[in-house]
């Protein structure tokens, strides 16, 4: 009998998502059975599957615990639970920056305006957020303040940067890793514009093309990902990571994201990388 997959979703992922209709076409083709479901749908039973991998589960940010127990009730889960419980929070940044690795400088909580980073401009952005939302541009201090202040005010960590311009030129460069390998990478645009405030309704897809990272980068993104297993307690490398990169002012690469939870594949941008989706799937199979 074929081997079932299920690729998860949220109820936009599944109409929206680029990505599923050429990863389920290319897993098909290789002969597994692969169904589309929503990680909500209380009618899925999920343990008929021989592995159920984590797709555009985009609206997990405000429903948290809700899809943490849902993870947490799947076997065969890729990326498994305690990943999934560890990168939805980017206070993660936090342990990757104790454990020596380049990251964009962050405060946390700022009290006042004596604890913001240096900068001319400033990023503000919920720890728990995906797809840019509750996350603005700022260039003043008060402005700053009043956005991190509104996010702490509502039990959220709120998470103050300095604004990289360098994002503004070269962009942020994503660097995909499927079964522990870098399979590509792709250069995503600026998101944030100047003057602009909160908006729930970016999209970020819209900027994007496929680069070669550079040596720097690389080493960076592969040091990245080797240190999760020992910082999240599990043993195996993630089925799927994606370790976003921007420059510092000196033009060094430093960890602005890295994605264990539901990161956008950019498959569009990469066609050929269904094939390493499909062989990573495969060995999860027959482990
Ligand atoms: N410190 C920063 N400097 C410049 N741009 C930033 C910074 N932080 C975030 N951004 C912009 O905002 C986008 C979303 O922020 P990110 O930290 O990737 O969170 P998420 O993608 O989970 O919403 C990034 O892709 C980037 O364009
Ligand atoms: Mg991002």
């Amino acid at each position: 009998m074929a081997e079932r997959v299920a690729l998860v979703a949220s109820e936009r992922g599944l109409r929206v998502d680029p990505d599923l209709p050429l990863a389920s076409a290319a897993l098909a083709d290789a002969g597994v059975g692969v169904d589309l479901v929503r990680w909500d749908d209380g009618a899925v039973d999920w343990s008929a599957y021989d592995l159920v991998v984590v797709r555009s589960c985009w609206d997990y940010a405000w429903r948290l615990e809700e899809f943490l127990g849902w993870a947490g009730s799947v076997p065969r889960l890729r990326n498994p639970a305690e990943v999934l419980r560890w990168n939805t929070d980017k206070t993660y940044v936090r342990e990757l920056e104790r454990a020596g690795l380049p990251v964009v400088p962050t405060v946390w909580d700022p009290a006042g305006a004596d604890d913001l980073p240096e900068a001319g401009e400033w990023v503000v952005k919920p720890s728990v957020s995906a797809g840019s939302r509750d996350t603005a541009r700022w260039t003043t201090p008060e402005e700053a303040l009043a956005h991190s202040s509104s996010l702490t005010g509502a039990g959220r960590t709120a998470m103050v940067q300095p604004y990289l311009a360098s994002v503004d030129d070269v962009g942020e460069t994503a660097l995909l890793f499927i079964g522990g390998r870098l399979s590509h990478a792709v250069r995503k645009g600026p998101l944030l514009a100047r003057g602009e405030g909160v908006r729930q309704d970016r999209d970020s897809r819209g900027d994007l093309a496929p680069t070669t990272p550079t040596d720097a980068q690389r080493q960076l993104a592969t040091a990245v990902l080797d240190a999760v297993p020992g910082l999240v307690g599990v043993t195996s490398p993630p089925l799927y990571a994606r370790i976003d990169l921007v420059e510092d002012g000196a033009g060094r690469p430093v960890v602005l994201e890295l994605e264990l939870t539901e990161p956008s594949l950019f498959l569009p941008q990469a066609p050929a990388a269904a094939a390493n989706l499909v062989r990573a799937v495969e060995a999860e199979l027959s482990r």
